[in-house]
């Protein structure tokens, strides 16, 4: 396994991060536990997931799996805070020092640690000043809760005004960003990726795959494949959004692009993720250990320049076909 640095830290991660969104949501305990193995097994070492997910759950299942297979201390493991935990409190979500303290403690005992690696904001909060933020979390740092501080779906500029409020204050600062990036939404490559680079961040992308929209089963507007994440009968408004009417002509482009080489769309689009300059390690989503297999063999591809072009040529450079990246969702994205 090619392990990577994770940003400036001196933390290696496998290049495929395994992302826990599905265990307790659509994957059972015990499918949930067979893939953490398996993927422990096969080099990853590298784990996501949130607080938010499926409201604890995601975390349970991931602690208990660590406990079991006694891998815990071999396994770099990132969560989450910001995501509403409880629909009645006001407090109960959000980047305040109060909810910050009390999830994180939480977030602990769920995954059954002393640890947490990578403690990451889910969101940006428009409503709650950085300064309060970083406070908090560099305290958690200091108490030996957790070992680095991350952000997800951060605008540049936020990222920055976080690494300057935390040189001002002498806080540890943010080591890493978590961004949608993939063919169908490649935003990030335009200012948030030449400045990790410049500025040293890891960059661990989430959606690697489009949410499955780029794994080569979805073919059809009409034939939506029954029981996927885009063909279920009842999709949240976000996903709504991204099953656009202009993702149709360019996955037909990407299909035959991968048939004319015998690829598995689903692998080449996590390679070519994979290998994006400033990408530290894309966070695979794997629903059943079938998924888990095919994610994994996407390690043993690699694309050429030429390849890389003709991609260009479909998915533009910098370019957004279906929206997986928001700039500013303010404080109401978990409500
Ligand atoms: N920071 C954030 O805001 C944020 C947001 C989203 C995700 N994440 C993180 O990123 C991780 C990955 O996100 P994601 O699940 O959206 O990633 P993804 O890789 O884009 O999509 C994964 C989904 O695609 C489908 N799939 C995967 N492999 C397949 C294959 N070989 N054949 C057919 N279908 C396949 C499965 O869905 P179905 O089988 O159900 O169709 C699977 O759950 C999450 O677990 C989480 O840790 C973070």
């Amino acid at each position: 396994m090619d392990y990577r640095l994770l940003g400036r830290t001196g933390v290696y991660v496998s290049p495929l991060c395994l992302g826990c969104m599905m265990f307790g949501a659509r994957t059972e305990p015990d499918d949930a536990y067979a893939i953490i193995d398996r993927a422990i097994d096969r080099g990853v070492n590298f784990l996501d997931t949130a607080n938010a997910y499926s409201r604890g759950r995601s975390e349970e299942i991931t602690g208990e799996a660590l406990k079991r297979n006694g891998k815990r201390d071999r396994v770099v493991l990132a969560t989450k805070v910001h995501g509403r935990m409880d629909d009645e409190d006001p407090n109960a979500g959000g980047t305040s020092r109060r909810h910050i303290m009390q999830q994180c403690d939480a977030s602990l005992k769920r995954l059954q640690t002393d640890w947490i690696d990578l403690y990451q904001l889910h969101r940006p909060h428009s409503e709650i000043a950085i300064d309060e933020t970083l406070g908090a979390l560099d305290d958690l740092v200091r108490a030996g809760k957790i070992r680095y501080i991350g952000t997800s779906t951060f605008a540049a500029w936020q990222v920055m005004e976080s690494i300057m409020v935390s040189r001002e204050r002498g806080f540890n600062r943010v080591v890493c960003e978590q961004p949608p990036l993939n063919l169908l939404d490649r935003r990030v490559e335009r200012e948030l990726i030449p400045f990790a680079r410049t500025y040293g961040l890891g960059v661990i992308p989430w959606s690697p795959l489009g949410g499955g929209l780029l794994s080569g089963k979805y073919r059809d507007r009409n034939d939506l494949p029954k029981d996927s994440r885009f063909g279920r009968a009842k999709l949240s408004p976000m996903q709504q959004r991204r099953l656009t009417d202009a993702i149709w002509n360019p996955l037909d482009a990407y299909h035959r692009f991968c048939e004319a080489r015998g690829w598995k769309p689903s692998q080449a689009a996590l390679a070519w993720c994979r290998d994006r300059p400033g990408v530290t390690s894309p966070i695979i989503g794997p629903r059943t250990m079938e998924q888990l297999e095919d994610n994994l063999g996407s390690l043993e591809l690699a694309l050429s320049e030429e390849d890389l072009e003709e991609l260009d040529a479909i998915f533009a450079p910098g370019e957004m076909i279906s929206p997986f990246y928001d700039a500013d969702f303010g404080p109401g994205l978990f409500r």
